[in-house]
């Protein structure tokens, strides 16, 4: 099998204006390296996605949309589809825990959304995580199996080779209070196992399956080398250039 790519996803969430997100990336593009083997992707606000996407050298760097609506056009105010995001993003972040709970979405959402992202041709990195009280009651695989079978309901065998799973505890996130890597390599299991029953063997194994939750430069390692991890996403951490770059490069170092 070809060597997987290792993905490090930066989550922007609502920072940056169109001013800071162009320097950010200038800067950015001027300390990253172009690994062969990497992709690093960033999720900046949706109203800044066209003019950066005129900015980046989408060899060095990749975007992706934070939210989109899952109809591809029509009677829908205030929504943007992931077809209109056609040419600008390459990833679409689905199912990520403040979408859940802030917004209330749900799987029927989660995967209607994970749908319009393939047909549009855009990789869904679709998020996955217990919250603290479902840890607690020992339902982490429950919840863990639901989100994916209800996230991924209708993609096909074909299809599932596009899609990125994130692994992201909900009492996690932004919260600095960071898993166990013991913890984390229990939740891969189960998303690879469950992804064989859905998928088969070949798939799990080919399928990335990235970390995240209150990852910073110091914790990065400890996590990459988790077997079964292929990348990150960051939120805090990747608002700062010089910690953005180091965790990639420290990626670049663990899996080449
Ligand atoms: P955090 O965010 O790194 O700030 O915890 C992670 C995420 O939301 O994916």
């Amino acid at each position: 099998m070809a060597q997987k790519r290792t993905l490090i996803v930066g989550n922007w969430k609502m920072n940056f204006t169109m001013q800071e997100a162009s320097l950010y990336l200038h800067h950015l593009s001027e300390t990253v390296k172009m690994h062969q083997n990497m992709d690093v992707v960033v999720a900046p606000a949706i109203f800044t996605l066209q003019s950066l996407s005129l900015q980046v050298n989408r060899r060095q760097l990749k975007l992706a949309a934070q939210n989109f609506y899952w109809r591809d056009m029509g009677s829908f105010t205030g929504e943007v589809s992931i077809a209109q995001l056609r040419g600008i993003v390459d990833y679409g972040i689905v199912g990520h825990s403040e979408r859940r709970y802030v917004f209330h979405e749900t799987d029927k959402d989660i995967r209607a959304k994970v749908q319009a992202a393939l047909r549009s041709g855009i990789k869904p990195i679709l998020c996955v995580g217990e919250t603290i009280a479902e840890k607690t009651h020992g339902e982490t695989k429950a919840v863990l199996d639901d989100q994916l079978v209800g996230g991924l309901a209708n993609v096909t065998s074909e299809e599932i080779k596009d899609c990125v799973i994130a692994y992201e505890p909900v009492w996690a996130i932004g919260t600095g209070e960071s898993a166990m890597p013991d913890d984390v390599a229990y939740a891969v299991k189960i998303i690879r196992n469950q992804i064989k029953e859905l998928y088969g063997a070949k798939a799990a194994n080919a399928i990335r399956v990235i970390y995240g939750g209150s990852v910073n430069q110091f914790s990065a390692a400890d996590y990459l080398k988790i077997d079964g991890i292929d990348g990150l996403m960051l939120g805090k951490a990747s608002l700062e250039a010089e910690a953005f770059s180091a965790i990639i490069e420290k990626a670049h170092e663990i899996k080449k």
